[in-house]
């Protein structure tokens, strides 16, 4: 007799919410999220971003209030982008950072976790990452690596939980985290930009930041951060931050670039944070305003795919949602 044939069916796992739900492979969680902060010196207002909206650039003063509605919201991890009033390109003065790094520390004590960026593109006159040499066609690493160490004793000084090193210079997580155990701040976590792609979607941060290169020297920031075109140099760089003293490895942008997150997954144990970058996030938003996507599923499907690709942690200017969107999420 001959043997029925049955469909080797799959579609019994997808028959409703429940099955889908109970077999998701998937798991998001509102704690593994961090809510970036734009802080103004030279500001006397909050104001808004062009292309990202909920998102405000705070004052010293109103960057608490914002941090207490993301309290209120489940929300307790922070990633602080101070923004000086004052541009130069050698004297840099941190205190402003110093200043709001101490402020919110006093405010909110260890309710809140705090990671500082650091980086000198939005303290310098030409927008680059670091100190241009004479006639500004070159970076100066090491001269960068130094001033960014002093600033990174002064963040962790002032009680930054952590210090994010976002320029791309060579050696700066083992010349950082170097001088901070020799002063005794080896608590001090560094999480380290360490795939950091040159990308068009920064474009909302550095109109937040006032940090986009300018017209005089070097345009672009292609000879610091990675190459879209090449995977290798971003692995190489990623373990090398790793063997430096980096304690968590950060990719960014993130949904363009799951394939690196994946990757870096298979060959290290460290932590990945995955940066879903401002022009990310403003291209959901823009879709959302049309209607022509659901703006909380799609902000979901993003964090599920950075997720599914290896990704511990999710740094998103919507993780004032994630908690909200995450408990009545339709599976
Ligand atoms: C500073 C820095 C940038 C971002 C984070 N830190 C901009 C840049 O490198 O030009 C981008 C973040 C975002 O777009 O959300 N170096």
């Amino acid at each position: 007799m001959e043997k029925i044939f049955y469909p080797l069916t799959q579609r019994r796992l997808r028959a409703d919410a429940h099955i889908r739900e109970l077999t998701a492979s998937v798991k998001l969680s509102h704690k593994c999220f961090i809510q970036p902060l734009f802080i103004d010196e030279s500001i006397h207002m909050p104001r808004n971003v062009n292309g990202l909206p909920g998102i405000q650039v705070d004052t010293i003063h109103s960057v608490l209030e914002t941090i207490s509605d993301c309290i209120l919201n489940g929300i307790n991890k922070f990633l602080l982008f101070p923004v000086p009033a004052y541009k130069t390109d050698l004297n840099f003065d941190f205190s402003f950072a110093v200043s709001v790094v101490k402020n919110i520390k006093e405010f909110f004590g260890d309710e809140v976790w705090m990671a500082a960026d650091l980086c000198l593109c939005s303290y310098t006159t030409h927008g680059h990452c670091g100190i241009l040499n004479d006639d500004h066609s070159q970076l100066v690493n090491h001269k960068t690596v130094e001033v960014l160490t002093k600033y990174a004793v002064q963040l962790a000084n002032a009680g930054v939980n952590c210090i994010a090193p976002s320029d791309m210079m060579d050696g700066r997580i083992a010349a950082i985290r170097s001088v901070l155990d020799a002063l005794g701040k080896d608590h001090v976590t560094i999480m380290s930009y360490a795939a950091k792609f040159s990308s068009q979607f920064y474009g909302p941060f550095r109109d937040a930041c006032h940090s986009a290169p300018g017209s005089h020297g070097i345009k672009n920031r292609k000879t610091y951060q990675l190459s879209p075109l090449n995977i290798n140099d971003a692995l190489a760089s990623t373990l090398r931050d790793e063997k430096e003293g980096a304690d968590i490895l950060m990719i960014k942008p993130a949904a363009l670039y799951t394939d690196v997150i994946a990757r870096l997954k298979q060959q290290t144990l460290k932590p990945l944070a995955a940066y879903h970058v401002s022009g990310e996030y403003a291209a959901i938003e823009a879709l959302a305003e049309k209607d022509l996507v659901n703006r909380e599923a799609a902000h979901l499907e993003v964090w599920t795919a950075l997720t599914r690709a290896g990704a511990d942690i999710i740094i998103s200017y919507a993780a004032k949602n994630a908690k909200e969107w995450i408990d009545k999420m339709e599976y």
